[in-house]
C-alpha cells in the first residue's frame, strides 16, 4: 500500500458513485442513513470519517481537527448509489423487508430509495445455497458475465455523471473456498473464468470487473474474493486500492476491544465461548454449514493473533475458543450475542466475564460502509494502490501483504489509520512517547 509522505491528493471533484453488491440489510441501512443525515434528520453516529478527530502535533498545541476537515474526503451530498441484487426490489422495498429501520423513517426518504433499483446480479446458487432469486444475469461463461459487469459499470458511471467510483461487497457470505492454483496469476484466473471453473466465485467476478474498470474494491464479507494473488496483482498493476475482509461489528468488535485489554494487563485466558442468535437473511444464509465455515474462519482467527499464545504460552497456550451462530427468525436484525470468558489472574485464580450484547448488526455495519467508501476514494486520489492495511480497523479478517500477519487489536488499528492520515498530510506521526513535555 505504498503511500507518499504529504502525498499530492487530487481534489474530490464531482460525484462519487458507490456501487454496492447486495442490496440487503446493510446496504439499505447505509443508503437510508446517508439520506437521513444529508437532510439533517440524524447524525452520522459510528462514522469515524464524519465524527472522528485527529490530534496533530503536541498535546499542548490544541490542534484537533475533524478528520473530514483535515483531508479532502468526498462529501455526503456528492454520493450516488448503485447496486446489484438477485431480488428486483428497490432499495425502499428491500429496506422494508430487512426491517432494520422503522417504516416512518423510511417513508421520509421514500423517493431517493425507490429510485435505486438493483441491476441484475452475477449469481450462482452453488455458492450461496440458501438463496434463489430471479434478478440474475445469464452468460455462457464467467468471463462473459465479467464483461457484462464491466460494460454495465461504464454505462452506470456515465448515466449517473460520476467522476469516480468505489465498489463494496455487501452481499451474502459465499461458501468456504481455499486458494486454488487458478487464483495464482491473472492469466490462469481469466482462463478459469472462460472455462467456468468452480474455484471462481461470483464475488471474484465482481472484484475482477471492478479492477478492470479502474474501481477500488472493498470486501465486507468473509469470502476469499479479492484476497488471491491474481486479483491482488491486478489491483497493483492498475494502481487500485483494495481491502477486506468481513465488516467488524457485533461480537468480534467486542472481542477486539476486550482481548487487547486483558493482554495488556497480563491476565490469562482459559476459554472464550461465543454464541449468537439472529434472524435476518444473513442469519439464514449462515445457517448453511458451508457459508458458516467461511464466517467461522474469519471470527476464530481474531483471538489467536491478538493474544499471541506463542509469545505468552503461560497465559494463552491452548485456550478454548468456540463460536456459534444460531438462526432464530423472531430476532430479525436485532442480534443477541453472548460471551462467556474464563480468565485467570494472580496465582492462577479463575474469574469470569459475561457479555450479553443486544446489538443491531446493520446499525453497526452502515457507518463502516460509509467510511470505507470515503477512505477508499481518498486512497485512490492519493495514489495508494494494492492492499490498504490501514483500513484493518473496519475488518474481522484484515487483508495484508502476503506473509504478513494481520493486526487485530482495534487500538493499534486505529493508531495505524490515524498515522496514515497524518502521513498523507505530512504531519508528524504520534508515538505517545511524550518526553518533550518534561524537558
Ligand atoms: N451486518 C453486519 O454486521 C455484518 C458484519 C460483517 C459482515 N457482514 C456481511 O455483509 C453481508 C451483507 O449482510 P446483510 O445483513 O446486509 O445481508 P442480507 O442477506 O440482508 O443482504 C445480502 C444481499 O445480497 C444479495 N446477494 C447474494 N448474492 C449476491 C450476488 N452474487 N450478487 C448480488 N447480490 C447478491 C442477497 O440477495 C441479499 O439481498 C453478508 O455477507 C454479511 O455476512 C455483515
Amino acid at each position: 500500500m505504498p503511500v507518499a509522505k504529504q502525498a499530492e491528493i487530487k481534489p474530490a471533484e464531482g460525484k462519487l458513485g458507490v456501487l454496492l453488491v447486495g442490496l440487503g440489510a446493510v446496504s439499505t441501512t447505509f443508503i437510508a442513513g446517508v439520506e437521513a443525515i444529508k437532510k439533517d434528520f440524524a447524525q452520522p453516529i459510528g462514522s469515524l470519517t464524519q465524527m472522528g478527530t485527529v490530534r496533530l502535533g503536541k498535546r499542548t498545541d490544541n490542534r484537533v481537527p475533524l478528520i473530514k476537515d483535515f483531508l479532502p474526503l468526498a462529501q455526503l451530498k456528492d454520493l450516488v448509489f448503485g447496486a446489484w441484487d438477485i431480488f428486483p426490489e428497490s432499495a425502499y422495498d428491500a429496506a422494508l423487508n430487512a426491517g432494520v429501520l422503522e417504516k416512518e423513517l423510511l417513508a421520509q426518504h421514500k423517493e431517493p430509495l425507490r429510485k435505486i433499483k438493483p441491476m441484475k446480479a452475477v449469481f450462482d446458487q452453488s455458492y450461496v445455497k440458501r438463496l434463489t432469486g430471479t434478478n440474475v444475469k445469464t452468460g455462457k461463461t464467467k468471463f462473459d458475465l465479467a464483461q457484462q459487469l464491466i460494460d454495465e459499470i461504464a454505462e452506470w458511471k456515465k448515466k449517473n455523471k460520476c467522476s469516480r467510483l468505489v465498489m463494496i461487497w455487501a452481499a451474502s457470505t459465499e461458501i468456504f473456498l481455499k486458494q486454488h492454483p487458478v487464483h495464482k496469476t491473472l492469466d490462469s484466473f481469466e482462463k478459469a473464468m472462460k472455462e467456468n471453473h468452480k474455484a471462481i466465485a461470483p464475488s471474484m467476478i465482481y472484484a475482477y470487473a471492478a479492477l478492470k474498470s479502474g474501481v477500488p474494491f472493498a470486501n465486507g464479507a468473509p469470502n476469499l474474493t479479492v484476497d488471491i494473488p491474481a486479483l491482488m496483482n491486478l489491483a497493483d498493476k492498475n494502481k487500485l486500492a483494495i481491502c477486506g475482509k468481513d465488516f467488524k461489528t457485533g461480537q468480534t468488535l467486542m472481542k477486539t476491544i476486550i482481548a487487547p485489554g486483558l493482554k495488556s494487563r497480563m491476565l490469562g485466558l482459559h476459554g472464550w465461548y461465543s454464541t449468537n442468535i439472529l434472524g435476518n437473511r444473513d442469519g439464514e444464509v449462515l445457517d448453511d454449514p458451508d457459508s458458516f465455515k467461511t464466517k467461522e474462519e474469519s471470527k476464530l482467527s481474531v483471538l489467536e493473533y491478538i493474544l499471541q499464545p506463542e509469545v505468552y504460552p503461560d497465559l494463552y497456550k491452548d485456550f478454548s475458543h468456540v463460536v456459534r451462530i444460531n438462526y432464530y427468525p423472531p430476532r430479525g436484525d436485532n442480534k443477541e450475542g453472548w460471551d462467556n470468558i474464563d480468565i485467570f489472574g494472580w496465582l492462577g485464580y479463575p474469574m469470569q466475564i459475561k457479555i450479553d450484547f443486544l446489538c443491531r448488526d446493520s446499525i453497526l455495519a452502515a457507518p463502516i460502509v460509509l467510511d470505507l467508501a470515503l477512505f477508499l476514494d481518498l486512497a485512490q486520489r492519493s495514489g495508494m494502490k494494492g492492499v490498504q492495511e490501514w483500513l484493518s480497523f473496519y475488518f474481522k479478517s484484515p487483508q495484508t501483504a502476503p506473509g504478513l500477519y494481520p493486526e487485530h487489536d482495534i487500538f493499534i488499528q486505529l493508531m495505524k489509520l490515524k498515522n496514515t492520515l497524518r502521513h498523507l498530510r505530512g504531519e508528524d506521526l504520534i508515538t505517545h512517547l511524550g518526553l518533550e513535555y518534561y524537558d
